[in-house]
């Protein structure tokens, strides 16, 4: 099994709900729509009245079937057609006692023939990605909370105006944030410790998961340790198959490249969740603080050629605000 079974049994209980949440919306309307306009009730009933004829015709079967079937047929027409002209005619939308669902692929059942509908299995990573971040949590780490004045009359070794740089960043990760889809850039945040890119990386996670994306963020360390428990049989739970959520996230977050230390299995294990999602097309966002040359240092090409050849690499540069809040007592 590839997901706890705890995510199977939220997710069947979450398309429950919302098939609940769409027949008693559907019910509510039918009951507001027939109490104004009680003629609706009547042409309703004359539509089961001929359903049943329907049925009664399809048993039966004999020579004048067709005709018959046909006949009825045209009477349901005109009645629904009867139903959507009084509706317009008092002011509500024609299709107001159609059914609205959740998903339409599968009118919220979940099931789309035998096979599980593809709302179900996004439910299900959606599930497992929020039960990863809930150890992650970073309160504040959003745009609101960004400053940049932290940023202001700095500039680094090479004298790069850090102000200017970081206005630019900020910019380009909220834009990023707002117009977000599924064939987004994958970003590569570089620079020293303390200059905000946890910060700014988490702000995007949540800008996007605001808008229903699936956004798994977390320390990659964290991640590959927990790769590494589930591969040799060590996990808490039995059925959690953590990279296969991070592959499938719409957005990952891998925070802090380079804390991690080296084995052939992280090495492997990371190479595999970049790949498969590059593979997916699907975005990415790795933070790092070593330098472009620790990082050709410590990974092998496979790993390099990738994030420097399909990643956008934004450069983070300013003061260890870390440090700066600790001086002035703000943390
Ligand atoms: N521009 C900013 N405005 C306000 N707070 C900031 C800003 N940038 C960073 N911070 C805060 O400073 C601390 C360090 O920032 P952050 O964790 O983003 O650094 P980092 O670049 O990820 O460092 P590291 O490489 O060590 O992981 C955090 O508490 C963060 O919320
Ligand atoms: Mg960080
Ligand atoms: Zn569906």
């Amino acid at each position: 099994m590839a997901y706890d079974k705890r995510f199977y049994e939220q997710a069947e209980n979450e398309i429950k709900q919302r098939r609940l949440r769409s027949e008693s919306s559907l019910a509510a309307r039918t009951e507001e729509a027939e109490r104004l306009i009680p003629e609706i009730a009547e042409i309703k009933n004359q539509l089961s009245r001929t359903s049943i004829e329907l049925s009664k015709l399809i048993i039966r079967r004999d020579k004048d079937f067709r005709s018959n079937f046909d006949k009825i047929k045209e009477q349901n027409l005109q009645g629904q057609q009867m139903i959507k002209e009084l509706l317009k005619s008092k002011g509500f939308p024609e299709n107001y006692l159609e059914p609205s669902y959740y998903c339409e692929l599968c009118r919220d059942t979940g099931f789309r023939g035998t096979e599980r509908c593809e709302c179900f299995t996004r439910l299900l990573n959606k599930l497992a990605v929020e039960a990863l971040n809930a150890e992650a949590n970073m309160p504040d780490c959003d745009f609101e909370h960004f400053s940049l004045s932290y940023y202001k009359d700095v500039t680094d070794a090479n004298g790069m105006d850090c102000y200017k740089k970081m206005s630019e960043n900020l910019s380009f990760c909220m834009e990023y944030a707002e117009s977000f889809s599924l064939r987004s850039p994958s970003l590569f945040f570089l620079g020293k410790t303390g200059v905000g890119k946890t910060h700014l990386s988490l702000s995007i996670a949540k800008r996007v998961a605001e808008q229903g994306f699936t956004v798994a963020y977390g320390s990659l360390l964290n991640y590959l340790i927990k790769i590494e428990k589930e591969h040799f049989g060590r996990a808490e739970d039995p059925d959690s198959d953590t990279m296969q959520t991070l592959v499938n996230a719409d957005l990952l977050i891998l925070d802090d490249l380079g804390s991690e230390f080296r084995t052939g299995f992280y090495e492997s294990a990371l190479y595999n969740i970049i790949n498969s999602r590059i593979n997916l097309r699907l975005p990415t966002i790795i933070s790092s603080n070593l330098s472009a040359d620790e990082l050709q240092r410590n990974y092998n090409d496979r790993i390099i050629s990738r994030i420097f050849g399909v990643f956008t690499a934004l450069m983070f540069v300013g003061e260890d605000i870390r440090t700066v809040k600790r001086l002035k007592g703000e943390i």
